[in-house]
């Protein structure tokens, strides 16, 4: 936005002290004597052409780590970020990742030659048939196109960018509530975004009924978004039976599926059973998105590899599609990284590496759940009240855990331990020497705050 003065006002100082220069550059001699070239104005708020722009608030939920990263407490304890910790609460780089590394440094064919812009080929080849499974029909009648994008987020935003270009109905209904970014991905890409109920307060698990009104009333052919497994926030999945009836109240009124996967394998500890919700879906022959991300199950997070897959009802309008996800991309970022990507194809080829991977995977997830019971039993053995159940009947990197906002700035203030508002604690930050504190703030502050 234009500040300021209007175009018949005389120009201000840095305004004729600017034209000087300009005129200089242009072959004029600098006049010494010229007022304008005097010192120049100290204050940058006088200077600066970004001077009107105001300080944006911190990321809700990568703002949680800023504040950690400030307290100088021992006893600080990190629950904000959805990234994995070993149980010493070090990121884990795992080995297969590390064997693959080593391959890709020590194979001199290599080169660093820019990737077309759908990406490696050989991912996405190996990431639909990842989260489709290796039997999938969509797969075997080429109805599927998959791009290589920047994680879990550019596979989401690529996929929504194409919808809005592409697809007749602009409406998306995502779950309430969802992963923070949906709402800004999705609106950016220039779609209306709508929520449907997801979860229940007072039970802390799925509102069932809400959810299957909301997309019963929603319009036909509207985009619906789904966590495959592992929903974000909540940690509160469906069952597969109730899987089934979303599926076909979706398919009966034509509502276009865009499945998020942030979190296969991660949630069971097996890759297949997290893709159920998807492959269900799939089998009924009808067309769905999928945006996959490698952040978690690989934890090559700052890689940002992902994938989108477009299953589509015949091979000729798959190909169509790829033509034009190819005009999204190109002017986003024209191509996407290559290292990440040879990573994951290097472990997804290979059977023994694959099954490395599927033991490391099986692992982070068992320390998960382990902490979960964790917690659970030292809150009963501390008699904290309310039932906490949910701790242990909810999935995934997140527990939902009921805390109100107040609470949550209590234990920040007392316990240095961080989390974001709404109460969301990642299991993943937890450790067995850490469980302790972190049920002695929950018990005060169940106890002590309303
Ligand atoms: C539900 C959900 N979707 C997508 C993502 C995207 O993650 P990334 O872009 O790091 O793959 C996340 C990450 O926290 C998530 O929780």
């Amino acid at each position: 936005m234009h500040r300021g003065n209007d175009s018949h006002s005389s120009p201000s100082p840095a305004d004729r002290r600017l034209s000087a220069l300009v005129r200089h550059l242009q072959g004029s001699p600098l006049d010494a004597a010229d007022p304008c070239l005097a010192a120049a104005p100290t204050s940058a708020a006088q200077i600066s052409v970004f001077d009107h722009v105001v300080r944006a608030p911190e990321d809700p939920i990568l703002g949680v780590t800023v504040a950690y990263n400030k307290d100088p407490s021992p006893n600080k304890l990190n629950l904000g970020v959805g990234a994995y910790r070993t149980e010493e609460g070090k990121p884990l780089v795992l080995n297969v990742v590390r064997k693959a590394e080593q391959m890709l440094v020590n194979d001199r064919s290599r080169v660093k030659e820019y990737l077309p812009i759908v990406g490696l080929a050989d991912f996405n080849k190996l990431s639909a048939k990842l989260i489709l499974g290796t039997d999938s029909p969509a797969i075997q009648d080429n109805r599927v196109t998959t791009v290589q994008c920047l994680s879990g987020t550019g596979s989401l935003r690529v996929g929504a960018e194409f919808l809005a270009r592409h697809y007749h109905q602009h409406t998306i209904y995502i779950p309430q509530p969802t992963w923070g970014n949906h709402v800004k991905i999705f609106g950016l890409a220039g779609l209306a975004v709508k929520t449907y109920h997801y979860y229940d307060p007072a039970t802390r698990g799925l509102n069932f009924k809400g959810l299957l009104e909301d997309l019963g009333s929603a319009p036909s052919g509207a985009i619906v978004l789904l966590h495959a497994c592992a929903h974000n926030p909540t940690g509160v999945d469906p069952t597969a039976q109730e899987w089934e009836q979303i599926r076909k109240l979706m398919r009966s009124k034509a509502l276009l599926p865009f499945f998020d996967s942030a979190y296969q394998g991660f949630a069971s500890g097996n890759l297949d059973a997290d893709a159920q919700s998807i492959r269900m879906f799939v089998r009924d022959g009808g067309e769905c998105l999928v945006a996959q991300s490698y952040a978690k199950n690989m934890g090559l997070y700052g890689e940002r590899v992902g994938a989108l897959s477009m299953v589509c009802r015949s091979a000729d309008v798959a190909s169509r599609v790829e033509s034009q996800l190819k005009l999204v991309i190109r002017p986003m970022y024209s191509s996407p990284p290559i290292h990440g990507a040879s990573i994951v194809a290097t472990i997804l080829k290979d059977r023994a590496m694959f099954q490395e991977w599927e033991v490391e995977l099986k692992a982070m997830a068992d320390r998960i759940i382990s902490m979960r019971k964790q917690l659970f039993d030292a809150l009963r053995s501390r008699g904290t009240p309310g039932d906490w159940s949910h701790i242990i009947k909810q999935i995934g990197m997140f527990t939902f855990t009921g805390l109100n906002s107040a609470q949550v700035a209590f234990m920040t203030k007392e316990y240095h331990i961080y989390l974001t508002s709404d109460g969301r604690i990642s299991m993943a930050g937890l450790s067995s020497r850490t469980v302790p504190h972190l049920a002695d703030a929950i018990h005060a502050a169940v106890t002590k705050v309303a």
